[in-house]
This record gives structure tokens, C-alpha cells and sequence, in this order.
């Protein structure tokens, strides 16, 4: 079995962040969210993985991925000149995939279950199709999700025997409260399915159009639902409950330097070279390499990434970037900070707030 990750597309939702920087790469416990899905794949076996990148973004993807072999897997890579949509990328990675049976996964989504189960369940259920069908065994597995208002996503319709009848994209009624999340097995006729289905109103080839194609033409489609939490990171507020999750689950490690003046409490990793002086931090929290904290207060749930400088300020539920500097800041919190950002109170007269935001910033001021 092959992968498929999908890793171009626009990213407007989490702009200014991706104005410049893949959404992919933002980092999730200080590890971009596309190394998460590159795991789970490796994980469940599956080594031989291609990456759609767009011209915007491949370079900086490309670089931080290298040739895969820092997974234990090998990467091809395969540029979308524009993002035509999910059923499009299928198109233009066929080359790659051949006849092979695949899972695609969506480069900014997060699942706390692994692939292991997922991709078992399809091979068994095609290995002995008696036990669970009439035709031959699945063409194609989803994954779905319940969700308590189905009606801004793909949701499916299911028989009590765990056929999927029918998708609808955001639908007004939903049928279920079955929501698609962004993981998916297929066989080779998912090929036929892209090449039959025309462009969407909104001018992208549908995944769920062409999977449609699949039931609509005889074929079974079968289903998992999933366990544990699923995150769509593509905006800000989810990517910080994302690094809350996964913040929970971390090992301790203290690597970097603490004086006597620090308090460290908590799922805390302190990562190599990193400098925590007369200041608290208290987990579960990541502080990068290099980075050097003084004077402050790191709360709960927060991510600093490596080269960042921390001075004076508090801090909690935050992810910040690397190469950024908060100084004299209380208190930053429920925020997304990206690279090479500085946020500073000075003593300045005439008071007064002096910004430079780029486009499509957002700050949200106290009071
Ligand atoms: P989406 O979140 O559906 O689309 P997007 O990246 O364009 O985001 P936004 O709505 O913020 O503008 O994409 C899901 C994943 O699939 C994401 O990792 C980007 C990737 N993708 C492609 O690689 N090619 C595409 O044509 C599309 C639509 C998405």
C-alpha cells in the first residue's frame, strides 16, 4: 500500500500565518502538523508516501521533509500548480500511485487514533469480502466522525450494515451526524471515479463527488468511525485546541538549561540549548532550542518554538513561532504568533499602541 498526503492548497483561513509559510508546517507541540500524518503512516506500514505540494509552499515543505528518510520512508513529490481540488490531486498523483491500493490523508488534519486499525480493517474486509459484503469486498474506506452539527461538513449517509449510501457536502438536512474526516483508502477504480466527474460549482474536483461516482456505479464503499478527538488545524482556534491535546500527551524532558531562580512543573520539555532564568514554567508546555526565557511566566498548554526570546511577559494557551520575541507582555494568551514576530510594551510617550501588522492580522486588544 502507498500514501498520499495532501500538503498544497491556499491555507487562506489561517492567514497572515501562511501568507508566507505552509499551514502544514505551522507546529503542533513544536512538530509541523504534516510530520504527524507522516508518522502515522510509517507507523501502519506504509513507507512509500507521495506529497502534493504547491508552488507557494513545495520548497519550504520539501526542505523540511528532506527525502523522507528521517521517517524511515521515501518521498515522492508531486507539484499542483493550483489547488483544483482533493479528487484532483488523485488525478495528478497517478503516475505514482499506479494500480496500488492507497491512504490519503489530508496534510492538516490531525486524528488521535492511528492508521494501524483503519488500513487493517480495508485489507480484511477485501481479503474476505463474505463476512461483511455481497460484491467483491470495499473499493474504497472512509473515516468518519460524529459531530454535533454535521451541516458544515461532508456528512454520510449509512445502512445499519456499515454500506455508505450516499455523501452529501454540507448539507441543509443532514442525513447523519456522520462527519467525513480527512483520512481514505482506495483501490485503483478510484482512478475511473476522477477521470468520470466534472468540477464543482466551486470549480474544484470533489473527493466526495468522486467517491459518490464509486457507490453510484455498484461499488461498496465501507466506513470506520473513528475513536478520540480529530482536528481540522486549518484555523487558529482549533490549531491551539490541536496543541492542547497533544500537549497532554508529551514525555517530560528537560534538556535545556534551568537556574536555581526557575520553577519548571508539569509535562514540561525543555528542548537542547534552551535557557529558562528566574522564571516559571508550568506544563504542560514546550519551550524550543536556543530559546531563552527570563523573568516570566510560561503557562499551561503553551508551545514556543526554537530561537524565540521570552523577556518580562506571561504566557499561556499560545503558540508561538520561531525567531519571535515577546518582552514586557501580561498576558498573552489564546494566541498564534508567528515567525520572526516581535510584540514589546515600551514606555514610549505619547502612549500609545505602535504596530506593524501584516495583511490580514488580527489582534485582539484587553479591556
Ligand atoms: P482544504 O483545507 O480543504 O483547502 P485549503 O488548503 O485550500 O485551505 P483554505 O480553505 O484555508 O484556503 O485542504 C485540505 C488539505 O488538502 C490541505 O492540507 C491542503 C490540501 N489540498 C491540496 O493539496 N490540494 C488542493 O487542491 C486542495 C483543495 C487542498
Amino acid at each position: 500500500m502507498k500514501g498520499l498526503i495532501l500538503s498544497g492548497g491556499a491555507g487562506t483561513r489561517l492567514r497572515p500565518i501562511t501568507h508566507t509559510s505552509a499551514k502544514q508546517l505551522v507546529p503542533i507541540a513544536n512538530k509541523p502538523i504534516l510530520f504527524y500524518g507522516i508518522e502515522a503512516m510509517v507507523e501502519a506500514g506504509v513507507v512509500e508516501i507521495g506529497i502534493i505540494i504547491s508552488p507557494e509552499t513545495g520548497e519550504d515543505i520539501k526542505a523540511a521533509v528532506g527525502d523522507g528518510s528521517i521517517f524511515g520512508a521515501t518521498v515522492t513529490w508531486i507539484l499542483q500548480d493550483q489547488p483544483l481540488g482533493l479528487a484532483h490531486c488523485v488525478k495528478i498523483a497517478h503516475d505514482f500511485l499506479g494500480d496500488d491500493e492507497f491512504v490519503m490523508y489530508l496534510g492538516d488534519n490531525m486524528l488521535e487514533q492511528n492508521l494501524v486499525g483503519f488500513i487493517s480493517e480495508f485489507t480484511s474486509r477485501r481479503q474476505a469480502p463474505e463476512l461483511t459484503s455481497t460484491n467483491g469486498g470495499p473499493t474504497a474506506q472512509i473515516l468518519l466522525a460524529e459531530v454535533d452539527d454535521p451541516r458544515s461538513f461532508g456528512v454520510a449517509e449509512v445502512t445499519d450494515t456499515g454500506a455508505v449510501v450516499r455523501l452529501v457536502e454540507k448539507p441543509d438536512n443532514p442525513p447523519s451526524n456522520l462527519a467525513l474526516v480527512g483520512a481514505y483508502l482506495f483501490d485503483k477504480t478510484i482512478h475511473e471515479a476522477v477521470a468520470s466527474i466534472k468540477p464543482s460549482p466551486r470549480g474544484e474536483l470533489e473527493i466526495t463527488d468522486a467517491i459518490q461516482w464509486l457507490i453510484d456505479e455498484g461499488h461498496e464503499v465501507a466506513h470506520d468511525v473513528l475513536v478520540g478527538w480529530w482536528i481540522d488545524t486549518g484555523k487558529k482556534d482549533p490549531l491551539l485546541e490541536c496543541n492542547r491535546l497533544v500537549l497532554d500527551t508529551i514525555n517530560p524532558q528537560l534538556d535545556g538549561d534551568i537556574d536555581e531562580a526557575s520553577d519548571v512543573e508539569g509535562r514540561v520539555r525543555i528542548e537542547a540549548g534552551a535557557k529558562v532564568v528566574n522564571s516559571t514554567v508550568r506544563g504542560p508546555a514546550v519551550i524550543g532550542a536556543n530559546t531563552v526565557v527570563t523573568n516570566s511566566y510560561i503557562g499551561p498548554y503553551s508551545s514556543v518554538a526554537a530561537d524565540c526570546e521570552i523577556t518580562d511577559s506571561e504566557l499561556d494557551h499560545s503558540v508561538i513561532l520561531s525567531e519571535s520575541a515577546i518582552r514586557n507582555v501580561s498576558r498573552l494568551t489564546d494566541s498564534l504568533i508567528g515567525s520572526h514576530v516581535e510584540v514589546d510594551r515600551t514606555k514610549h510617550v505619547p502612549a500609545g499602541l505602535r504596530l506593524m501588522l501584516g495583511d490580514h492580522s488580527r489582534l485582539e486588544l484587553e479591556g
